[in-house]
């Protein structure tokens, strides 16, 4: 069992990702667990107030980091203690993957100028969604809490769904096409109807290298690729230099035709 716990001056913000269908029936199924958390019932103040004005002055409220300690104190034991933030680590797949691996994963939703900065203390990392700024944590958490869930055994139903899923696989995902077989004048591949699924799987890897290579080649470094992948490229106008930067391994030898040699006499050898 995995259990999110997120600590939030907005838990209704939060509610409805926690309890959407997926995520609704893992819960029921004992495979997640969601814990909401409002930050004002840490508050020592009668009016419930959580945070005050930034020494040093300046626009905007920070949050207390005495709340946050008394907030974070309430909880049993976690694996994670994660602080969003706009200047947290990148979020990514690999993150994503490393905290489904986890028991129970605290986040600490900011607001207005956000935490007091000793509460980096408390936390075992920060995580950022991008580089932009929210209002919130809520919907950082949010993310953070759909990317992770659906990488549990069990939450989703085919466990193979997610391996070819864009990161996933190191590349970004194959274009994926349903009925009708012809819109508006765009037909569906010829080779994803033919049924044969050894022609379908090299379609969608030579799909998915076209993808990132014009989407995003920066991922093309470090992303497992195969010999057979380094033809691909090539053939797409990769240099053999660029696979080299990408740490490419090189193309399997070209397979060598046999050619019949014909006699002066007309006749045939192999
Ligand atoms: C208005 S922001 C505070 C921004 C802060 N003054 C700064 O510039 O870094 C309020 C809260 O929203 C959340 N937030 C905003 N943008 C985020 C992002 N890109 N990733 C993660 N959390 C974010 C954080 O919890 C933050 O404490």
């Amino acid at each position: 069992m995995l259990t999110f716990s997120f600590l939030t001056l907005f838990p209704e913000l939060l509610a409805p990702f926690a309890g959407e269908a997926i995520i609704g029936k893992a819960r029921e199924r004992g495979l997640l667990d969601v814990n909401l958390v409002q930050l004002r019932d840490f508050s020592d103040n009668k009016h419930l107030k959580v945070d005050d004005t930034p020494y040093g002055g300046g626009a905007g409220m920070v949050i207390r980091v005495d709340v946050a300690e008394r907030a974070l104190m309430s909880l049993p034991p976690a694996d994670e203690v994660i602080l969003l933030t706009p200047a947290g680590q990148p979020f990514t797949q690999t993150v994503a993957e490393e905290l489904a691996q986890k028991n129970h994963l605290v986040f600490l939703c900011g607001r207005y100028e956000g935490f007091d900065a000793r509460t980096e203390h408390l936390v075992t990392r920060e995580l950022s969604i991008g580089d932009f700024v929210m209002m919130g944590g809520e919907a950082a958490a949010a993310c953070v809490l759909e990317a992770v869930a659906r990488l549990r055994p069990g939450v989703i139903g085919d466990p193979e769904s997610h391996r070819a899923d864009s990161f996933s696989s190191g590349l970004l995902d194959y274009p994926e096409y349903t009925r009708p077989p012809e819109w508006r004048g765009q037909r569906v591949p010829e080779v994803l109807r033919g049924g044969n699924h050894g022609a379908v799987a090299a379609w969608r890897r030579e799909q998915a290298l076209r993808r990132t290579l014009a989407r995003r080649p920066d991922l093309l470094m470090g992303a497992g690729l195969t010999p057979q992948d380094s033809a691909a490229l090539l053939n797409l106008g990769v240099t053999a230099e660029q696979l080299q930067a990408w740490d490419a391994p090189p193309p399997p030898p070209a397979k060598r035709v046999k050619r019949k040699k014909i006699r002066i006499d007309g006749s045939q050898s192999e």
